[in-house]
């Protein structure tokens, strides 16, 4: 009797491939199966402690696997932290053989695949995304990092993995805020590139995982696509910064005190409709689409007001950001739902009126 085919679907990301599906881990099964080299997994508490025990269950040749474990958290994205992984691995007396397989979310594939970039000039990983975010976005396409002097990712490198390996089930025990995260980056990839996707993902079921696996899978895909046309971020994979602009600015500012904390996907929101609106005022984006895309985003996520005094340190922040060139803000900007265009020049005076807009629409006039 022959075996039974794995259901697995996998998607070429350039440099690495990403396979989901029933299966998707027994496919890293096979592959480590037939590979002599030894295995540390890294995770932090909370992968190690609500996926460790499946991920061992399907794929038993990691059971004789080491664990390092960090602790959950961006503040983990850290060199202190790497240089604790550096000499854990010196002192296990790791080689070049090794592979370091990274269970988790954006924050341990991040920190996972800048150690395998990083030691004994580069060793292998895969990456097992846990976090919804990390299963749509993080885990693809090969850009790792650390983040270093209150910058987020300011150290880093490519560096490809052997494989992602997404397994929606992972999801059981992730929080809505974190579900909620993840898909931000779902609903940037509907509008930047498939009306389809954005039209299915208007009514993704969170809860039901059944039914968001064939989304979460459209997501992968779209990113897998984007990074394998431009790996290096010269042109199209830029589209994938739409929100991001504005988003990692008012990130950055939820993060000095003032106001709650913000989760990436929720300043991105914030910049998506931002960015949203300047669309629209360019004449780029009719305004039945930006109505649409404005009043799904608010129904769904509560972005904070920020108040007028606040614009003035949200345009300065956002003169760190690397795709500026010439003194202007370089945008991603949609030109409808699906379609978007890359290196729009955009004045400090348009992402005033797009921060004041916001302010109306979060907090309307009485
Ligand atoms: N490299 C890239 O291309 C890229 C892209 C986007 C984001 N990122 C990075 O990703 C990071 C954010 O990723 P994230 O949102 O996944 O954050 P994260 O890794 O901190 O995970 C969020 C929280 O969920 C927990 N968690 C993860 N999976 C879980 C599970 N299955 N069950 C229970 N708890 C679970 C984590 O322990 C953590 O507390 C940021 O550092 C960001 O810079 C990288």
């Amino acid at each position: 009797m022959g075996r039974t085919p794995l259901k697995v679907t996998e998607f070429d990301a350039g440099g690495h491939a990403v396979l989901l599906g029933r299966d998707a881990l027994q496919g890293m099964q096979h592959v480590l199966a037939g590979s002599a080299a030894e295995c540390f997994i890294l995770g932090d508490a909370n992968t190690l402690r609500h996926c460790l025990p499946e991920l061992l269950g399907q794929v038993p040749a990691l059971r004789s696997a080491a664990t390092i474990a960090v602790e959950p958290g961006e503040a983990s994205k850290d060199i202190g932290v790497c240089q604790d992984i550096w000499r854990h691995l010196i002192a296990n007396a790791a080689d070049r053989q090794v592979i370091l397989v990274n269970l988790g979310g954006g924050v341990v594939t991040d920190l996972g695949g800048f150690i395998a970039a990083t030691y004994k000039r580069g060793i292998r990983c895969m990456h097992v995304p846990t976090s919804l975010l990390g299963m749509v976005d993080a885990a693809i396409g090969g850009k790792t990092g650390i983040d270093l002097a209150g910058v987020k990712n300011v150290v880093g490198a490519f560096h490809d993995p052997l494989g992602v390996y997404v397994h929606v089930p992972f999801l059981k025990s992730l929080g809505k805020r974190e579900l909620l995260n993840g898909l931000a980056e779902m609903i940037k990839h509907g509008l930047v590139r498939d009306a389809a996707h954005w039209e299915a993902i208007t009514t993704a079921p969170l809860h039901d995982l059944d039914a968001l696996a064939p989304l979460v899978e459209r997501s992968a895909a779209i990113k897998a696509e984007v990074v394998r046309l431009d790996p290096r971020e010269k042109d199209l994979r830029k589209v994938l910064n739409f929100g991001h602009t504005i988003g990692h600015a008012v990130e950055a500012y939820s993060w000095e005190g003032s106001q709650r904390p913000l989760l990436h996907g929720e300043a991105v929101v914030f910049g998506m409709v931002c960015a949203a609106y300047i669309s629209c005022r360019m004449d780029l984006l009719d305004r039945g689409s930006y109505d649409r895309i404005v009043q799904h985003l608010l129904g769904l996520y509560k972005p904070y007001a920020l108040e007028s005094t606040d614009h003035h340190r949200i345009i300065e922040l956002m003169r760190n950001d690397k795709k500026n060139a010439a003194g202007e803000f370089r945008f991603t900007l949609l030109t409808g739902i699906g379609s978007a265009e890359v290196d729009v020049p955009v004045s400090a005076a348009q992402v005033q009126d797009a921060l004041e807009q916001m302010r109306t629409l979060i907090k309307p006039v009485e």
